[in-house]
């Protein structure tokens, strides 16, 4: 596996890959990397015949009160399961190289990106959406891999390269979860353990949710609500930041379920802010 640092030298390595007549999946992450990063890399590998990974924590996205600054990092760890789940090249760059001070340019897919986590966190898909466009601008993949765990992510994502006419296929890849259920990411770090314990119940609350519709509930209220109580009882400090029934292309505000619907949730618990996601139907 390479490892690449300058944004000049993965520019001009992709470039003579592409001349080779090679094509090129990228895998975008922000690093401490779990098995969720990793199911990416393989789906990566299976599309290319170059997996490139990007390993960068982005501060545009994170607003000045978020947790940039505690991410967690373990850089070698990463270097070494990207290296056996079969990476070529994993890019590393400086915020300060990707960054130029005076950078002024952004963006935004304003209206997929103002509701859901959008609400809470304003400046977040404007930081992504210019990260990821930087990403496809170094590197020219033919493939980018992204989890559906971060679904608004991932739906904006598609978007801005529709919109954009970017010449890259996003492939969109299912959430891995614990044994427990829970939805793997690098935030889950922050929870203690007590805390781990109780949050399976986030998937459990969901999973309820997706019977209820099956049985006929069709009022995004009630689901709320019914949500809101699960989670109460079995997680008493958790505070949930938003449980929304959406349409599964454009994010669109549901009342009632139609057909399909996907209900995704924001769930804080001590110092993490957990994501899930489940499409139902009725
Ligand atoms: O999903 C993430 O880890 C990040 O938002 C991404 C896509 C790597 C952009 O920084």
């Amino acid at each position: 596996m390479e490892i690449i640092t300058t944004l000049e030298a993965v520019k001009a390595r992709c470039k003579e890959l592409k001349k080779q007549g090679k094509t090129i999946a990228l895998v975008p992450t922000m690093g401490y990397l779990h098995e969720g990063h990793l199911s990416l890399i393989g789906k990566a590998r299976e599309l290319a015949d170059i997996v490139v990974v990007s390993r960068f924590v982005n501060p545009t996205q994170f607003a000045p009160n978020e947790d940039l600054d505690a991410y967690p990092n373990d850089p070698n760890h990463d270097r070494n399961v990207t290296e056996k789940a079969g990476t070529d090249i994993l890019f590393e760059p400086l915020a300060s190289a990707m960054y130029a001070e005076d950078h002024g340019t952004w963006v935004e897919v304003p209206e997929l990106a103002k509701v859901l986590c959008g609400v809470t966190r304003p400046i977040h898909f404007r930081g992504v959406c210019t990260v990821v466009t930087k990403l496809f601008n170094l590197i020219h993949p033919d493939f980018a891999c992204f989890g559906e765990k971060d679904y608004q992510q991932l739906t904006i994502i598609r978007r801005m390269v529709r919109d954009l006419n970017v010449d890259v296929e996003i492939v969109g890849c299912p959430l891995v979860r614990e044994e427990d259920g829970l939805a793997m990411s690098s935030r889950n770090a922050y929870l203690t353990k007590e805390e781990r314990a109780l949050v399976p119940h986030i998937r459990k609350g969901l999973l309820l949710l997706a019977e209820k519709a099956k049985q006929g509930e069709t009022s995004a209220k009630n689901l709320q609500n019914f949500f809101a109580e699960y989670i109460k009882e079995n997680i008493p400090a958790a505070r949930i930041d938003y449980c929304s029934m959406v349409d599964k292309d454009n994010l669109e505000s549901l009342e009632t379920l139609k057909d399909k619907a996907v209900i995704a949730v924001a769930v804080y618990v001590g110092k993490a802010r957990l994501l899930d996601n489940i499409l139902i139907s009725k």
